[in-house]
């Protein structure tokens, strides 16, 4: 993608709409998680701005930390995860959150829930921004999800395409763009 041309990115969730839900995923978890010991980590990079909306609507009390993976080169998913940088907050007996921006094949998730799992905490859920329902190439455990869509490439509200698009406050398509 030439990061020198103007794209026209098409609304598919709207900011509104966005803001909505999240409020109501949040009131969820703050039941779910009340009287526990929630730790929030937060995928970095495309989770950040899903989470930081997500935690101010917590009405629980919660640790946040954040691991940083790679799986994705411009539209591509290379079919492995890569950690670039781990999170530092000790997880035994504690009940994880895992909050990721979209789940494609879901290869992502599955690999974090199981590296989770290694530091032996209580309960591991996981919350995500979008499911790619239909796009998942095996069975994998999405606890809490804002959206589901087709299996189109969406940029905006952290989701980016080359690093691009991420402060949109909005998620779209890019026009003319195709998987
Ligand atoms: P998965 O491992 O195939 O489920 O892919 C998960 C990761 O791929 C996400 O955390 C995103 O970083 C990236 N990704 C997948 N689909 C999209 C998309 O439509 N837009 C932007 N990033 C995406």
């Amino acid at each position: 993608m030439d990061k020198k041309e103007n794209y026209i990115v098409e609304m598919l969730f709207p900011e509104r709409q966005i803001q909505k839900k999240i409020f109501e995923i949040a009131s969820k978890i703050s039941m779910d998680y009340k009287d526990k010991d929630l730790v929030i980590i937060a995928v970095l990079n495309g989770s950040f701005i899903f989470c930081a909306d997500l935690v101010r609507n917590l009405d629980v009390r919660c640790a946040i930390d954040f691991i940083r993976v790679s799986s994705y080169i411009g539209i591509e998913s290379l079919g492995s995860v890569k950690i670039i940088s781990d999170f530092k907050e000790e997880l035994a007996g504690k009940d994880v959150l895992i909050v990721e921006d979209i789940v494609d094949t879901g290869i992502t998730l599955d690999f974090l829930i199981n590296e989770i799992s290694l530091k032996r905490p209580k309960s591991i859920k996981t919350c995500v921004f979008l499911d790619k329902k239909c796009a998942h190439k095996n069975e994998v455990q999405v606890d809490y999800s804002c959206f589901e869509m087709g299996d189109d490439f969406v940029v905006g509200y952290g989701l980016d395409c080359n690093g691009f698009f991420r402060q949109l406050p909005y998620v779209g398509r890019i026009k003319g763009f195709h998987k």
